[in-house]
């Protein structure tokens, strides 16, 4: 393929430079054939530790591994072509110290082939993540709701309800921007102060649960798409797939209870 035709993937810097500009499209995505799908229209793939859940029924994301990450991280960049993959460090992999952060974070980037990572925390986790900017690792952080503290916050609580912690999250934000994250998710906090903290910093804000005052939007592909059984409010299920996957499947349980495939469709001819 020659260069002019290769696809580009978006990169760091692009993204970063979409701040107050056209919103920008973030979907997860844990596997091949569904990263194949939403890369045609997302300009971010995240590999989000929600894939615990989502695709291996745990209960929280804490028991989310490093392994579990690389798995899906190099299915999801080998299933896409032209979104920038942005791959989770899950609980315990980053919060000890910078050098264990830079470790994991480089390992997953050398395994999966994403193009930077994503962490939890704010203020408490600048340092890591000025770190891992200043050795090569570009870092979408996470703040607000944070899912890998759900058991320290007693569970997962809409964020800035009362106006007095709104301080601590435009600090967080800002902590996040100085130590050089290129973007940050902005999760499950009420509009005013989604769009307070939109207007403090220069990086891009992508929302979750934190209204459209966001500069871009991230969904859990399977709970947009029907595939989830209990989804936040917040979501729009732009499909039903899980009904969908169900008469297919009830329709070919059928089939081979009444012995009813189309015979000459579904059987070999002998050759001779
Ligand atoms: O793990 C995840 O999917 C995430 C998004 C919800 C932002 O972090």
């Amino acid at each position: 393929m020659s260069a002019e035709t290769r696809i580009r993937r978006v990169t760091v810097p692009q993204i970063a430079a979409r701040k107050g500009g056209e919103p920008i499209v973030v979907l997860t995505s844990y596997t091949v054939q569904l990263a194949a799908l939403a890369d045609r229209h997302s300009d971010v793939l995240l590999v989000g530790d929600s894939l615990g859940m989502v695709a291996h029924g745990m209960e929280t994301t804490i028991p989310v591994t490093l392994e579990h990450m690389i798995l899906h991280g190099q299915a999801v960049v080998r299933g896409s072509k032209r979104a920038l993959v942005v791959v989770d460090l899950p609980f315990g992999s980053y919060e000890e110290s910078p050098q264990t952060a830079y470790r994991n974070a480089a390992r997953v980037m050398k395994e999966t082939g994403c193009g930077a990572v994503k962490l939890e925390g704010g203020a408490r986790m600048a340092d890591t993540i000025r770190f891992l900017t200043e050795r090569g690792i570009p870092v979408m952080a996470h703040i607000g709701l944070t899912p890998q503290s759900s058991h320290v916050m007693g569970g997962f609580r809409t964020q800035g309800r009362d106006r007095s912690t709104w301080g601590a999250h435009l600090e967080d934000a800002r902590a996040v921007t100085e130590a050089g994250a290129f973007s940050v998710v902005v999760e499950g906090v009420v509009e005013p102060l989604a769009a307070q903290i939109t207007e403090a910093i220069a990086i891009p804000t992508i929302g979750i649960g934190a209204s459209a005052r966001c500069d871009g939007q991230v969904l859990v592909l399977e709970d947009m798409l029907g595939l989830s059984p209990r989804v936040p409010r917040f979501v729009k299920r732009y499909a039903e797939l899980g009904e969908i996957v169900d008469g297919a499947v009830s329709e070919y349980a059928r089939d081979v209870r009444a012995r009813s495939f189309p015979s000459e469709k579904h059987t070999y001819p002998i050759e001779d």
